[in-house]
């Protein structure tokens, strides 16, 4: 099967820092790196890692013909990340000495993608296959409607948070990811707690403490716990874990063993400085916690 990702493609542009800036100050990093990045490429390279199938839906600037090539070296499809404009996405990440972050993104070509190509872009997309989108696009309810009608199974990574467009994804969605700040700033705005939600699974990542995953059919709510590693970069964590359990399942795991997988990706992936050019593979996972 294959997942279809609405996704983002950035520049990430990574500064080390002594400590997080504060208003008004200004501090020299002291190292700086380029690489790929965006929450959705993070999230295609994670599930091509994960030996899934993946085409990219999405849009680069005339600049970002290196990404493109990036992300085809990496074995993501494509076809259907198309050039508007001058300039593509970029981030800025900061990240301190302990592994924390603070981003700041230009959406630029991200938000720029026509709404009337997503039929033709999801033309060869199978029933039961995975459609998955974040926020750092446009377009993401025309998108996950036209998924859902044509059945496949809806994901959403409500990231960066905005109670706006996940209220109106919520209506399509088969499963919904979010991490535990997103969790609450959502249950906040509407007044709800997240195991009353239309959606058949969510998942909550708890960082260092695990996941939370609410499935409603089952009436279940359950914590596991998240392998203990060295953090060195917290960056494209989430990502990678997203990436991760949407190849399992899309492979056919439980969703138990879909979310063990993730979790030690994303374990793997907090011990890596960068995003998705450091993204680990399968079998770097597996020999992380089971070195010959
Ligand atoms: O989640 C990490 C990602 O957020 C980075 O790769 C950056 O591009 C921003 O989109």
């Amino acid at each position: 099967m294959t997942i279809w990702n609405l996704g983002s493609v950035n520049a990430d542009l990574v500064y080390r820092l002594p400590h997080l800036p504060t208003a008004g100050e200004t501090l020299a990093a002291t190292s700086h790196s380029k690489g790929l990045g965006g929450k959705g490429a993070n999230m295609s390279v994670a599930a091509v890692r994960a030996d899934a199938q993946v085409e990219h839906i999405g849009a680069l600037g005339a600049d970002g013909d290196w990404m493109r090539e990036r992300l085809l070296s990496y074995g993501v499809g494509v076809s259907r990340l198309t050039t508007i404009g001058p300039t593509s996405g970029h981030a800025i990440i900061m990240l301190d000495e302990a592994g924390e972050n603070q981003i700041v993104i230009y959406p630029a070509a991200n938000r720029l993608i026509e709404a009337e190509s997503i039929p033709k872009a999801l033309s060869a997309a199978q029933p039961g296959d995975i459609a998955l989108c974040q926020n750092e696009t446009n377009a993401q309810v025309e998108f996950l409607s036209h998924a859902g009608s044509a059945g496949l199974r809806v994901a959403y990574a409500a990231a960066p948070f905005d109670v706006d467009s996940v209220r109106a994804a919520l209506p399509f969605l088969d499963i919904l990811i979010l991490n535990a700040v997103e969790a609450q700033q959502l249950e906040q705005a509407i007044e709800e707690a997240l195991n009353t939600l239309p959606v058949a699974d969510i998942v909550v990542t708890l960082g260092g403490e695990g996941c939370r995953w609410i499935n409603r059919a089952a009436v279940t709510d359950l914590t596991f716990p998240a392998p203990r590693v060295e953090v060195v970069d917290t960056t494209g964590a989430g990502d990678t874990f997203t990436g991760y359990f949407l190849a399992a399942l899309d492979a056919g795991e439980t969703t138990e063993r879909a979310l063990d997988l993730a979790q030690r990706a994303g374990a793997v992936m907090v011990t890596r400085l960068g995003t998705a050019d450091v993204i680990p593979t399968r079998k770097e996972v597996a020999d992380f916690f089971d070195p010959a």
